[in-house]
């Protein structure tokens, strides 16, 4: 849809401020022909929108910078301009703008590396200039770790960058410091600032929680969805969400940007009333530098033992250069570093090779230590040999990220994929192929500042015949029980009927309704409910946020405000290969019999009682990085409980239901994923689902209670659950009486029999039959 005249869209932004009006300029202090010193301003006399690519291409040029107060541009500026002018979008620069003034929604297609996420956006801001009118430009990634590292890249190319400026809040780890114009916003850490940002790069996800309260997104004049084939959920939401809201909002601009496959049903998906029914598209083509790409003449029987011999192969083989490697998890990951190290190391005492860093990435990593992989490699061996640094990542090294130096990207054509089953209400991780689209983005990870080499670790034939074109969208693929909670506070109450690229199953969004309907956070008639509007609003899980919102009611808010932090963050307790009887001993101290996630409890109290000690964790085989991040979720999470008034209360330690009171509150949260024990072999059916379960190796409950509470089902060889707490079946019935009602299960069911004990001997009726039973339980007591 072009845009309609300016006299009609009269926006909220205020159209024909005299910053936009050329004729009026010179009332415009920003704006001005000069600032007091007489340096003339770059942007002097152009019209917002209406911006030429000479123009921008002046501005570029010129000695001042318009967007930081006229300071003069620094000769780093200038190194980085001849790169940036060397990138294909910087020839399309004038078609580009040409599209954006015409139109309100663009479609961009680059190949990567292309310059796609840090040029664009600053074409935008030549163009827009946000700055002027209280606006934001959002750039939007489906990763954190991009989302920080382009930031901080753009805010260089725009000789905006002030070290020391952006403080992290208290409570986080030192973040990468922008300057003031340029910002990042994730989740838990927000470094912007009001009023100077003007070019935010965000996680999709970020921006999906702003539109909750902000539901037109006002304080933006340009909404960049980058990476958008990655059909990550958030950007499937906000591509549907911004479809609507350019409707309302004709001064909204909005680019969607894509690596090549599939613009074309982006475009489509756009092009409501616009000529031909297709948003127009701007391609760019061509990478900055040639990738030669390298199959295997046969498949690979393990593919981490391959990959491990490829990069010691480069290592000692090819010519100076950095290697990314990539894995499918942390665990995988820390296991291939290992060995890189060790083998590394050996190479480099026999003065076979130069010395190497090995650096792992992935997603649960705490920023500054995914920082570590822009550290530069090492300097050459005494004797000449390259030094060399390694990154074994995951795939969220996939897509945006440019490492600088390297050149070699090893892929064994693997990740990890969420997977939901609807039907028994679980998402799992599992180990698929890559697709096609993955494989080149992969790929294009090499030669990004340099010429590249790709090591695919399968066969031509495979590629070609077995890989997938594209990844299936995160949508049809998850659990959507947050999504449709958000969803239904954006006030979007036709979910079936929503505008979405792909639609998920209808049973999906029938399983989310119902979990929600039996939080309560939904009515019979399926609004929101006040507390349904409180859990939207708290960045967790809905049985999460649940919990803690119920927790003052049991005493327990300080306590479940540390239980939600613990299980937000990665795995806290280590277990080396080498030492795993010291570790089970470590962590024996903290056990607690009723429940594994008392025993998290017990750890962050520990933590907390021993001052945050690094050496301390170290000793006790805890993971440091994890408790710090889960003080710092604590933190924010306790902003949230202060933002609705939840009181934040503790039961005293010595009162005998202090932790009671806890697995009711937890109860409250989590009766949906309860299991009851079915058999005498210790194995569990699960609740309604009736799925075989067993405790996880790692619950360190010391019997078998009758009926538990699990925070994870995690699938794998057989069905386990994890992170398991004992509870009452009194609780279940008070707490959830329609979930956990008799009548509700099989007539046969253990489960049902034994509910229907409960209530029996609650009202007195115990039935002689059952005696021996009770004299059982009795014992067990
Ligand atoms: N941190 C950096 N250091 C050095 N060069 C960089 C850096 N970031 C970007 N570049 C240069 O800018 C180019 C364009 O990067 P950009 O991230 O904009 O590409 P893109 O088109 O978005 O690619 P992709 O599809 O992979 O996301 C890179 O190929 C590289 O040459
Ligand atoms: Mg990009």
């Amino acid at each position: 849809m072009s845009e309609p005249p300016a006299k009609r869209s009269k926006p909220s932004s205020g159209a024909s401020t005299p910053a936009e009006n050329p004729y009026l300029a010179h009332m415009n202090d920003k704006n001005g022909s000069s600032s007091s010193n007489g340096v003339k301003n770059p942007l002097a006399g152009l019209v917002p929108r209406k911006v030429t690519a000479d123009q921008a291409k002046a501005i570029m040029d010129a000695d001042v910078n318009p967007f930081k107060g006229l300071a003069p541009f620094s000769a780093g500026y200038r190194k980085i301009l001849e790169v940036r002018k060397n990138l294909p979008v910087y020839d399309k620069m004038d078609e580009f703008l040409k599209v954006f003034s015409k139109n309100q929604i663009t479609v961009m297609e680059g190949q990567t590396g292309s310059g796609k996420t840090t040029q664009i956006p600053q074409f935008v801001c030549y163009a827009d200039m946000p700055h002027l009118r209280g606006k934001m430009v959002a750039c939007t990634q489906p990763r954190r770790v991009a989302a920080m590292s382009v930031a901080k890249r753009v805010a260089d190319e725009m000789d905006a960058r002030q070290a020391g400026v952006l403080q992290p809040t208290a409570g986080q780890d030192r973040a990468v410091q922008l300057g003031k114009q340029i910002g990042y916003s994730i989740r838990f850490e927000d470094m912007t600032e009001p009023g100077t940002t003007f070019l935010k790069y965000m996680t999709d996800g970020m921006l999906l929680r702003e539109a909750m309260n902000d539901p037109l997104l006002e304080r933006y004049s340009t909404i960049i969805l980058d990476e958008a084939h990655e059909r990550t959920l958030a950007t499937d939401i906000l591509m549907g969400l911004l479809k609507d809201i350019a409707k309302q909002r004709p001064d909204l601009k909005i680019i969607v940007m894509s690596a090549t496959l599939d613009v074309d049903k982006f475009a489509n998906y756009f092009g409501d009333n616009q000529p031909g029914g297709k948003a127009p598209i701007v391609k760019v083509s061509g990478r900055t530098f040639p990738v030669e790409t390298f199959f295997t003449q046969e498949p690979e029987q393990d593919y981490v033992e391959a990959a491990i011999r490829t990069v010691l192969f480069i290592h000692q083989a090819e010519d100076e250069g950095d290697v990314l490697l990539f894995l499918t998890g942390e665990e995988e990951i820390e296991d291939a570093c290992r060995k890189i190290r060790a083998e590394g190391e050996e190479l480099a005492n026999k003065g076979m090779a130069g010395p190497l860093l090995v650096v792992p990435l992935y997603a649960s990593l705490p920023p500054h230590q995914q920082q570590r992989i822009f550290d530069p490699a090492p300097p050459p061996s005494r004797d000449g040999l390259p030094g060399r640094k390694v990154v074994v990542s995951t795939n969220i090294a996939e897509t945006s990220l440019t490492i600088d130096g390297i050149v070699y990207v090893v892929d064994p054509g693997f990740c990890k994929q969420k997977v939901y089953n609807p039907r028994i209400r679980v998402e799992s991780l599992l180990v698929t192929p890559i697709s096609k689209a993955s494989a080149n983005q992969r790929a294009g990870r090499a030669g990004r500042t340099r010429p590249g080499k790709c090591f695919r670790l399968y066969t031509e034939k495979d590629f070609v015949k077995e890989l997938e074109d594209a990844t299936h969208p995160e949508i049809l693929r998850s659990n959507l029980a947050n999504t449709v909670l958000e969803l239904l506070k954006l006030g979007i109450k036709d979910l079936v009927h929503f505008d979405y690229m792909d639609a998920p199953a209808p049973e999906t969004i029938m399983r989310a309704l119902e979990l929600l309907h039996y939080l309560a956070a939904l009515d019979d008639e399926g609004n929101l409910t006040p507390l349904g509007e409180i859990m939207a609003d708290i960045p967790l899980d809905p049985q999460l946020a649940k919990m803690l919102i119920v927790s003052p009611e049991f005493g327990c808010s300080n306590e479940m405000l540390s239980l939600a932090a613990m299980l937000s963050v990665p795995n806290v307790f280590l277990r080396p290969a080498n030492q795993r009887k010291e570790a089970d001993m470590a962590k024996a101290q903290f056990t607690h019999p009723d429940g594994d996630h008392l025993t998290l409890l017990n750890v962050y109290h520990a933590y907390k009682a021993n001052g945050g000690d690094k050496n301390w964790c170290w000793n006790n085989y805890l993971n440091a990085r994890s408790l710090v991040q889960a003080d710092n979720v604590r933190t924010q999470l306790k902003r949230n409980m202060e933002k609705f008034d939840l009181e934040l209360v503790s039961t005293a330690f010595e009162d005998k239901n202090y932790w009671n009171n806890i697995r009711q509150a937890l109860t409250c949260g989590f009766f949906m994923q309860v299991a009851h024990k079915e058999g005498e072999r210790g194995s569990y059916s699960t609740i309604k689902d009736n799925q075989v379960v067993r405790l996880h190796l790692s619950c360190g409950l010391d019997h078998t209670p009758e009926w538990v509470l699990y925070n994870e089902f995690v699938l794998t060889t057989a069905n386990f659950i994890r992170t398991v707490t004992e509870v009452r079946p009194e609780w279940l019935l008070e707490y959830a009486p329609q979930y956990f009602d008799p009548e509700s299960f099989p007539e046969k069911s253990e489960a049902r029999r034994a509910l229907e004990r409960v209530i029996a001997k609650k009202s007195g009726k115990v039935r002689s039959s059952d005696k021996k039973d009770k004299k059982k339980r009795k014992e067990r007591a």
